[in-house]
């Protein structure tokens, strides 16, 4: 059996050990953030509508298993790649918009989550273009922008999408001159900080796109790797040539091919 074939039968195995989890029924064995951190105890669980997570293609529900086979096959190669080096923070990108970065954003975070010992925090960084709020099914849920621009606390802000392990920042309004805040001292700050606070926590950034703004390629000097994500058929060759020459010197850890047509035979 090849080495890709092995991680798939791997990634199989382990969903089939998760889909109680996946169907929100959380094994004792799971420790939640909560049972880690007091401050986590305060996380406002959201509850997800089945139809919704669906139509996004999101993976706590999604019933596809060559889908849930190449998210799963996606989080043992970026933890194989990053877990010796101590490295735990990732931001998705994509040359342009509409690409697939918080669909790859989301499923990547849920993967992580149902690892045994993983945990695993996704911040909505797209403060231009906000998403994950949206996917959730929370729209008008406060974020990232709240604690950058007026102080909220970080502890109020967060939730959890009813998925053990997991928590959620999301963004907030959108912020259309997001550049100088996502360069901020205090974001770098709050980068450092939540790559610190727990050694088993991997954080996902879930980042705007490289060419239409500076603020992704600012990100990018604050994080430990980068996902960068094509959309089949679609992004311009020179396009992401461009992004990926501006991530000249950045550790681009993987490049995922996002095939979004649903008419396509195969997902990815
Ligand atoms: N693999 C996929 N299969 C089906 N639809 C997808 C897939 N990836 C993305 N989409 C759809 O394409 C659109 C853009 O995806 P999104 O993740 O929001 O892109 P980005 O974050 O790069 O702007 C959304 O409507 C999303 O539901
Ligand atoms: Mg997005």
């Amino acid at each position: 059996m090849s080495k890709i074939e092995n991680a798939v039968e791997m990634a199989r195995n382990k969903r089939h050990a998760t889909q109680q989890e996946s169907q929100g029924q959380v094994p004792p064995e799971m420790p939640r953030l909560a049972d880690q951190d007091p401050a986590y105890a305060q996380t406002k669980v959201i509850s997800l509508d089945k139809s919704h997570l669906e139509k996004h293609r999101l993976m706590m529900l999604i019933d596809d298993p060559k889908a849930v086979d190449c998210y799963n096959l996606l989080c043992t190669q970026l933890l194989q790649k990053t877990r010796d080096k101590g490295h735990n923070s990732i931001m998705v990108t994509s040359a342009l918009k509409g690409e697939g970065k918080t669909i790859t954003a989301i499923n990547l975070a849920v993967s992580i989550a149902r690892e045994v010992k993983q945990t695993v925090l996704l911040v909505d960084t797209d403060l231009r273009n906000p998403a994950i709020h949206h996917y959730l099914g929370c729209d008008g849920q406060k974020g990232l922008r709240d604690y950058l621009l007026a102080d909220e606390p970080l502890a109020e802000l967060l939730i959890n999408p009813g998925l053990a392990k997991m928590v959620v920042l999301a963004a907030g309004k959108r912020l259309s001159g997001s550049t100088e805040i996502l360069g901020s001292p205090k974001m770098e700050k709050l980068v450092e900080e939540m790559k610190r606070r727990y050694p088993e926590r991997y954080v996902i950034f879930d980042c705007p796109p490289l060419l239409t703004a500076p603020d992704a390629l600012i990100f990018s000097s604050y994080v430990d790797g980068v996902i960068f994500v094509v959309e089949a058929g679609r992004t311009p060759r020179d396009e992401i040539t461009k992004a990926i020459e501006l991530l000249d010197g950045k550790n681009i850890i993987g490049l995922v091919m996002n095939g979004v047509r649903e008419t396509r035979r195969a997902y990815y």
